[in-house]
């Protein structure tokens, strides 16, 4: 199956980006760097992280020769930067500064592990339970954004066009603005945004808004998350909330709320699904593990080991449908992608013991000498690797318990260019605000419907499922994450058109 695309590229993204900031410089400030420098065996090795955002935005950078702004962490990265701590990448063809900011070990241990992945994000996926509220976090947090703050303020000029990324860094506009008043400052907010009652359970929530606040424009991946953060700056701040033009006043400035739901390139995963290195891939490892006989179904999870993607649940699922429906058991194998992360946090260590003990248990429990229900991949999966499973998996699993988006869903539809499987999808995800209505809706924590969903994916006939997946695609492509820059930017520039109207009329 192929879909139609609707013409946003690599290219047309990074041109209307280019001609949207006009002569202004862009600068993106992130946690997570574009490219890390690492010693392997005595050499620097520039080694490019996987994610979708960092490889979408990379073609856009090149394009503008803006500034990007990130933690350098690569053990190497020291190593090349200039005395302004910065070095030109891509290193193919330098075209753009990467402005490395340093984090010592107490850092590492209260900006990044502790308040972004021990406060905000527990908090925006609504398990207050695993807070910690080590007051140390904070002043590390405060102090790590002004770092980046500074960063930011060293490598522009006068009037800079500025994207922050996601909860590390929500402090760091305020300071930006105080000192570049005229600058445009946008932030993209990548997880949940919480009701104001579990926003309340964080002690900041007054400084966390007023850092936000100093954005022009802050978007989410939905609505919901819109009007939450709206009820948030109402209930806790004397700014004034409008909620007709979804925007908020704020010590004399005007910041604008808006859903962006972030997209993958889908082109690039249908292709790479569709390729000679996928079908290779599939060969070997289907061959591996029995399951290219026709006869087996595939289920299929993909995600970071994090307690808010509901693996346990997923399994205890798995676990219940072997357990009730015997029918499945030698039929359906269940693939699992768990890739390591926050491994310094004791909450993600715990997590991968207990999936391992999980997957052992139902193993031990169901497994025969020809037949292992759960097969759980460690390594690093090559990109045609991933797509392969994407694309043979008759069903992809994706449950959950408190999703910002999930990109995993949006990779699954894109991947399905042969006989296509089905979407189980959970309904706390972002992701179902766009593509809940043609998957199979499940509520994660409701082991027996997870069960069920999985079996109506696999009894779906095939035309419905070519009709879901038809349908899905059609989402995935057209809001894809170059559609995705090109109306974030068109966005900016009419609230910039807008904010000099204002200004005009009141000189
Ligand atoms: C989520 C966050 C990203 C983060 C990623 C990986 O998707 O929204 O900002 O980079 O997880 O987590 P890590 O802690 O390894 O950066």
């Amino acid at each position: 199956m192929s879909s139609d695309t609707t013409g946003a590229t690599a290219e047309s993204a990074a041109e209307t980006v280019a001609a949207l900031c006009e002569d202004r410089e862009l600068v993106v400030v992130s946690n997570r760097e574009p490219y890390s420098h690492d010693r392997e065996d005595g050499e620097i090795a520039v080694d490019r992280p996987a994610g979708g955002l960092t490889a979408a935005l990379d073609p856009v950078m090149q394009t503008v020769a803006g500034t990007w702004v990130a933690w350098g962490d690569g053990d190497a990265d020291r190593e090349v930067v200039g005395p302004d701590d910065t070095v030109s990448v891509p290193p193919e063809d330098p075209s753009y500064d990467l402005r490395r900011v340093w984090l010592d070990d107490a850092q590492v241990e209260g900006y990044y592990a502790g308040y972004s992945n021990q406060m905000l994000w527990p908090l925006c996926h609504l398990d207050t339970a695993k807070m910690n509220p080590d007051p140390e976090f904070w002043q590390s947090y405060r102090e790590t954004n002004s770092e980046f703050a500074d960063a930011v303020l060293d490598s522009t000029g006068r009037d800079p066009v500025v994207w922050f990324q996601d909860y590390h860094l929500a402090l760091a506009p305020r300071d930006v603005r105080a000192a570049r008043p005229d600058a445009f400052l946008a932030h993209f907010w990548h997880i949940p945004w919480p009701s104001w009652d579990a926003f309340h359970a964080l002690p900041q929530y007054e400084q966390l808004l007023d850092g936000l606040l100093a954005n022009d424009l802050v978007g989410f991946h939905t609505e919901e998350y819109c009007r939450n953060f709206l009820d948030c700056v109402e209930a806790a701040t004397d700014a004034r909330v409008d909620r007709g033009s979804r925007s908020v006043a704020h010590r004399g400035e005007r910041t604008f709320v808006r859903a962006l739901p972030l997209g993958i390139d889908a082109a690039e995963q249908a292709e790479l699904a569709d390729g000679d290195a996928a079908d290779e891939f599939w060969r070997e490892f289907g061959a591996k593990h029995g399951l290219d006989d026709g006869d087996i179904r595939v289920a299929l999870g993909v995600e970071r080991l994090d307690y808010t993607k509901g693996i346990e649940e997923r399994l205890a699922a798995l676990e219940r449908l072997w357990e009730e429906r015997p029918e499945y058991r030698g039929e359906l194998t269940y693939v699992q992608k768990g890739i390591e992360s926050r491994s310094g946090i004791e909450a993600y260590r715990t997590l991968q013991e207990r999936v391992d003990a999980a997957i052992d248990r139902i193993n031990d429990r169901f497994g025969t000498d020809d037949w292992t229900p759960v097969v759980q991949l460690t390594d690093h999966l090559p990109k045609p690797g991933l797509a392969a499973l994407y694309r043979e998996a008759d069903v992809g699993l994706v449950t959950p318990v408190r999703d910002g988006m999930n990109l995993v869903a949006k990779e699954y539809v894109a991947a399905q260019t042969r006989d296509p499987g089905v979407l189980v999808l959970s309904e706390l995800t972002g992701a179902s605000e766009q593509l809940g209505d043609r998957a199979v809706a499940v509520h994660p924590r409701d082991l027996d419907g997870v069960a069920d969903g999985i079996d109506e994916a696999l009894s779906l006939s095939e035309d419905e499922r070519l009709h879901r997946m038809a349908d899905l695609q059609r989402v995935v492509h057209a809001e894809d994450v170059y559609a995705w820059l090109e109306s974030t930017f068109e966005t900016a520039a009419a609230i910039e058109r807008g904010r000099h109207t204002v200004h005009a009329g009141t000189t």
